[in-house]
């Protein structure tokens, strides 16, 4: 079955054909870094207009680099959430039309679960149970899978993502935007063992993440330090550096102690990290080292497939078409769209007055 993925949740223009869920005959991105760069940050009315002007360029390079003609595609595979509006509707509105037009199925993809899939490619098949951390700059969960396409939610963050963790410090210290590439660099020559951070505690003993604390801390200890920010075109000092590497050290140490731990208590056969944040070699490294420790294999997406693309969409909508899933005409944008299809706890933690905010 020949699949092409759309996705167009955040900042990302990407379209992707896949053959039968594993092989990638073609995967075209767009970024709107540069576009949102001045900004510091994705600005929403910006990044639907551009997928606008950009959406039909994608899909057409990536039929075109994959060698595949209009009427070879056999359905459909377009993220529905969770995202920015009017980015999920460019994607939405256009996949719809094309799967009208040819008269083939269309399924919604959960993005999340897109990020799951893009270990699909470049490693042996998943098995199950498994437990896989996403980290990106909207999401920091980790689910636990039993079989493929059942998950629970078995941690995630209180607060902000760990992808906007690194974005929000990055721009405390000068670095720009976004901020997770530029920290990982200057990082590496730093010593993550100069400034320890507390580890967040959750009150209620729930192996939950929360990164605004450390942020805080980031914040505090430039003011009181006298550490100054990066000015623009100047090179890092060494204690920048430093303050860096032990940010990345206190935000990957959460994130894998979490994942050990919960391994330990629910044994699964393996690990997925995925999401822009696992392009980071520190978090990789880390991950690694407790898949030793467990005796498990983890799986990792290559750097192109980390950060938001549409094979993994594809990938995601390939499982879902197998099992007969297909999407209406009235499908539509789901942004606040859950992972979640198991052992459903909310209304047990909104009873506990647990809060969320992603
Ligand atoms: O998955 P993604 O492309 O978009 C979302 O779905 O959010 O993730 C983007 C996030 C950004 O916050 C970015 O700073 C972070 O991934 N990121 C990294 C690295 N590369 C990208 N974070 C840490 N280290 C990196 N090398
Ligand atoms: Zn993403």
């Amino acid at each position: 079955m020949l699949v092409l993925g759309i996705e167009s949740s955040c900042d990302e223009t990407a379209a992707a054909a896949v053959h039968n869920g594993r092989e990638i005959l073609s995967s075209v991105i767009a970024s709107q870094i540069e576009l949102h760069k001045p900004w510091g940050g994705v600005v929403p009315e910006l990044a639907s207009r551009e997928h606008l002007e950009k959406i039909e360029t994608i899909v057409t390079e990536a039929l075109e680099h994959g060698g595949v003609l209009l009427r070879e595609v056999d359905a459909i595979a377009v993220t529905q959430g969770p995202g920015l509006i009017g980015s999920l509707l460019v994607g939405i509105c256009y996949a719809k039309s094309l799967a009208y037009a040819l008269d083939i199925p269309i399924v919604g993809v959960n993005h999340i679960e897109g990020h799951v899939y893009s270990v699909n490619f470049e490693n042996p098949p998943v098995e199950y149970p498994a437990l896989a951390l996403i980290v990106s700059g909207g999401h920091t969960n980790i689910f636990y899978i039993p079989e493929e396409g059942k998950y629970k939610v078995v941690s995630r963050t209180r607060d902000d993502a760990a992808g906007e963790a690194f974005d929000k410090v990055a721009k405390m210290l000068g670095l720009g935007y976004p901020g997770g590439p530029v920290i990982e660099k200057i990082a590496r020559e730093g010593d993550a063992g100069k400034i320890k951070f507390t580890k967040a505690k959750i009150s209620d003993g729930r192996p939950d993440l929360s990164f605004s604390g450390l942020k805080t801390a980031v914040s505090r200890y430039l003011r009181e330090s006298g550490v100054e920010p990066l000015i623009n075109g100047t090179s890092p000092s060494q204690e920048l550096k430093d303050l860096a590497a032990s940010f990345q050290e206190s935000v990957v140490r959460s994130l894998v102690d979490t994942m050990e731990k919960l391994a330990i208590n629910l044994g699964p056969k393996a690990l997925i990290v995925a999401g822009g944040v696992a392009c980071n070699l520190a978090l990789r490294a880390a991950s690694k080292a407790a898949a030793e420790r467990l005796g498990i294999p983890a799986y990792f997406p290559s750097k192109h497939l980390s950060t938001d693309n549409a094979a993994m969409i594809a990938a995601a909508g390939y499982f879902h078409l197998q099992n007969g899933e297909r999407a209406g005409l009235n499908m539509t944008a789901d942004i606040t769209m859950r992972l979640q299809n198991l052992n459903n706890e909310d209304d047990e933690l909104r009873r506990s007055k647990v809060r969320y905010r992603l």
